[in-house]
């Protein structure tokens, strides 16, 4: 007999990636889902509105690092699972001020692991056989690649170059350590750069899609030929998920695309798509917006993944291609002017200004 729930406890819920998740899993796997989420600048509740008299999904607002409140939780609900989304996520705010991304991905993340392993060290051992704890995580801990270096395999050593990257690294090695140490049901994946509906605008492909619809500035950090592995929101979802039902635990696997890009690709993708979808024939087209601005201190170079292993073992591969994936984007920010509107208050403006105004003067 079990005695946890059928329930899943996500963390950070009400961000990009955790919007996309919560609102693929109510309307398709019907099991509850509660979303502790502190609605930081990132956390949008309103893109969770749909949910709102939906039985099988409760919101608590709430702060991952506060422990008693994630031990209340988990008393009341009696999960099966926590996916564990809760971040800072930022890299350029990470190097502005790193603060909370310690507190939240560190500290947040060691007392999430800590008060999951006393709820799981007293579920009976059938309970605690079936109970996982997924640690959502990037391949920024690996650092940089060059050119012709293999892609991030889940055996590169970690060399994490921002503080945002560091901050997850250190809640790696503490998942691992959790199960190694207590023996909870841990798994963690490192996952490529993510794009879809929901991404907050201080993103590269969110940022440049709604300049570049406004005729403003696009600001291409460097020389423009940083590569990233785009993977769209969704199949990370799914990948989560099948880590979720499948994964072994203690293992990591790592999550992409399998498509790399420079950020220049990227951006004069976007221009063409923005031209396309919203053309004004008497300005043009908006790559002559790209403006090359001062480089972000300690810019990786290259991320690849490798995901040989989660397609092997847990048969998962991205099935969206990042252009079919990119149109979408473009197609979803340009039909969701009044999200847009909303979230970009007063925090956003302020940063904004504060990230691009000098470089943008300079
Ligand atoms: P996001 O910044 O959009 O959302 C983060 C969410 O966490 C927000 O809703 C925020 O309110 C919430 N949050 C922050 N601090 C909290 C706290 N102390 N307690 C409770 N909730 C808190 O982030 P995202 O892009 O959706 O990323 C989600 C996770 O996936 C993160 O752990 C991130 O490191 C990881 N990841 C992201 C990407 C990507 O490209 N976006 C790629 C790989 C991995
Ligand atoms: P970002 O979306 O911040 O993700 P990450 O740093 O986690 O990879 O940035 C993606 C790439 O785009 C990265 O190489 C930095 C670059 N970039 C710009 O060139 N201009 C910008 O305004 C931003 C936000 C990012």
């Amino acid at each position: 007999m079990n005695d946890h729930s059928e329930a899943i406890l996500v963390t950070g819920g009400a961000g990009f990636i955790g919007s996309n998740l919560v609102l693929e899993w109510i309307r398709n796997h019907r099991t509850p889902l509660v979303n502790l989420d502190l609605l930081t600048y990132a956390g949008n509740p309103s893109n969770l509105q749909s949910l709102e008299s939906d039985d099988g999904y409760t919101f608590v607002h709430g702060d991952i690092c506060q422990e008693e409140l994630v031990a209340q939780l988990l008393r009341k609900y009696r999960p099966r699972a926590i996916v564990h989304l809760a971040a800072e996520s930022h890299v350029d705010r990470s190097i502005a001020e790193p603060d909370a991304f310690i507190r939240t991905n560190v500290q947040g993340t060691f007392n999430l692991l800590r008060a999951a392993a006393n709820y799981w060290s007293e579920l009976n051992s059938a309970s605690q056989k079936q109970f996982r704890f997924i640690h959502v995580s990037t391949d920024e801990v690996y650092g940089s690649l060059r050119p012709e270096d293999e892609p991030f395999s889940e055996t590169t050593a970690f060399a994490p170059n921002s503080p945002y990257a560091a901050s997850k690294a250190a809640s790696d090695h503490l998942a691992r350590a959790y199960f190694h140490t207590y023996g909870l049901p841990v798994i963690t994946t490192n996952c490529s750069n993510n794009y879809g509906p929901f991404q907050f605008p201080e993103k590269l492909i969110p940022l440049m899609i709604l300049n570049a619809l406004e005729w403003k500035p696009l600001p291409v950090y460097g020389d423009g030929g940083n590569v990233r592995d785009w993977l769209f929101v969704e199949d990370h979802c799914s990948a989560i998920r099948t880590v979720l039902e499948r994964g072994r635990p203690g293992e990591v696997y790592n999550i992409g695309g399998n498509s790399e890009r420079t950020n220049l690709d990227v951006v004069t993708a976007i221009c063409g798509l923005v031209d396309e979808l919203r053309p004004d024939h008497g300005r043009g087209s908006r790559k002559k917006l790209i403006t090359f601005v001062k480089d972000r201190p300690g810019h990786d170079r290259r991320y690849a993944i490798n995901a040989a292993k989660i397609s092997k073992e847990l048969e998962w591969k991205p099935v969206v291609a990042f252009e079919e994936g990119l149109r979408d984007t473009v197609r979803w920010y340009l039909g969701n002017a009044e999200w847009i509107n909303r979230i970009r208050s007063g925090a956003y403006i302020d940063w904004i200004s504060r990230n691009y105004g000098e470089r943008l003067a300079q």
